[in-house]
């Protein structure tokens, strides 16, 4: 059974969390899975003060005090992870950035080999790229497999179109190739 964790980056539930919904209820249906859901909105996550004790010394020395090393333990226990964002002024949504700034000492000490990425975002009209191509490349840093992003252009209602969900089956068949690469036992 594939374990997956959802990190969710928008700060509601709104049309990014209904894709993604749509995007879990396919996978559920192809193939067995067990999912764990992270809603960054309702966990306590300080600001990254900047000290940089993280990346020079040890990330247990952090100043803040929370909830970032228990996601990160929930993501070592996953074989795959979804981080999900809105694109916000053409970038990742402020509580993303932040989980990032959060985690940055795992650029320098990669961790997740052998685990999957895939990121699924939504946007009005622009941005939806750039968002994609950076969160597949911090985590590639991560030591991630990279599954190319689902991204969806969305008008209120538009999960149910045709071309959403095309893209939603094609990401639910990456998905299921992974499983099966896992079922084989090609990757442990
Ligand atoms: C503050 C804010 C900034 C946004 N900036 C962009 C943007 O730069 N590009 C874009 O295409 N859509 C933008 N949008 C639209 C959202 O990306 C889009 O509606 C998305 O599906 C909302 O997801 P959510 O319901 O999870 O917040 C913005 C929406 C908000 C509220």
């Amino acid at each position: 059974m594939l374990k997956i964790l959802i990190i969710h980056g928008s700060p509601h539930k709104g049309q990014t969390y209904k894709a993604t919904m749509e995007f879990l209820d396919e996978l559920g249906n192809r193939i067995e899975v067990e999912v764990k859901h992270i809603f960054l909105f309702q966990e306590q996550l300080e600001l990254c003060r900047g000290c940089g004790i993280c990346v020079v010394s040890d990330e247990n020395r952090c100043p803040n005090k929370d909830d970032i090393q228990m996601i990160h333990t929930l993501m070592q226990n996953s074989d795959a992870i979804i981080i999900t964002t809105p694109v916000y002024a053409m970038q990742v949504s402020a509580l993303v950035k932040n989980f990032l700034e959060r985690s940055a000492y795992i650029i320098h000490r990669p961790s997740f080999f052998g685990k999957w990425f895939m990121s699924i975002s939504t946007q009005a009209f622009s941005g939806d790229k750039d968002v994609a191509k950076y969160l597949a490349n911090v985590m590639h840093f991560w030591g991630f497999n990279i599954i190319p992003g689902l991204r969806l252009t969305l008008a209120p209602g538009d999960t149910q179109k045709k071309a959403i969900r095309k893209k939603i089956t094609a990401a639910v068949d990456q998905f299921q190739a992974i499983d099966f690469l896992f079922q084989v036992g090609k990757i442990s």
